[in-house]
């Protein structure tokens, strides 16, 4: 069963706190898949899940639930897009070149992350061991990092990431978020899983 919930700047869903390659209770498929009807554990072995998209406000958060892990789009405003260019100094990996074949397709290895600028779409789960990070999507002048943004931060080990999902320098993630395969089906409607002749 997919499972979304749209994150209007505050965390309202930790989806998980434990390591070990954990996404958390919300995305443990393997207990749920015996109860699914076949096209439901069809699309829990991995099958595109289509996502509408029309709800998302700017500076808010989808989180959809593929391939039992939590994929998030993000709706990002002008300001926070302008933003993203500064931040390159401070990023390991700004352009996604490392392992981007594995973590970016290559629609993606721009600034934005991203086939269309405004949508953020990236695989919740930080790098380094697997935690899934928290957002902050709005800056704060309070932020515990004086050179962090907004963005994504893993209270496992403290990897940042900006909202593009790319890590900071020097942080225990050692690549940005992965980028799953998506396109668009409509300026409203978006598939995961699934990237050919899309736009
Ligand atoms: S799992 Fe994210 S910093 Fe260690």
């Amino acid at each position: 069963m997919s499972e979304q919930k749209i994150d209007g700047g505050k965390r309202t869903w930790i989806i998980a706190s434990g390591c070990a390659g954990a996404v958390g209770a919300g995305f443990v498929a393997v207990p749920f898949i015996s109860s699914f009807q076949p096209s439901e554990r069809a699309r829990a072995a991995g099958a595109p899940v289509e996502v509408d998209i029309s709800g998302i406000k700017p500076g808010e958060k989808l989180t959809v639930e593929w391939r039992g892990k939590p994929v998030w789009v993000v709706r990002r405003t002008p300001e926070q897009l302008a933003e993203l260019p500064k931040l390159d100094p401070l990023l390991a990996d700004p352009l996604s070149k490392r392992n981007a074949d594995e973590l970016t397709p290559e629609y993606a290895r721009n600034e934005a992350r991203s086939r269309k600028p405004e949508y953020l779409v990236v695989v919740g789960i930080c790098t380094h061991l697997g935690c899934s990070p928290v957002d902050r999507l709005q800056s704060q002048p309070e932020s515990f990092a004086a050179d962090w943004h907004g963005g994504f931060y893993c209270p496992c080990h403290g990897s940042l990431f900006d909202l593009a999902g790319r890590v900071y320098k020097n942080k225990p993630a050692p690549d940005n978020l992965p980028v799953p395969p998506y396109k668009f089906l409509s300026d409203t409607k978006l598939v995961i899983g699934e990237d050919t002749k899309g736009a």
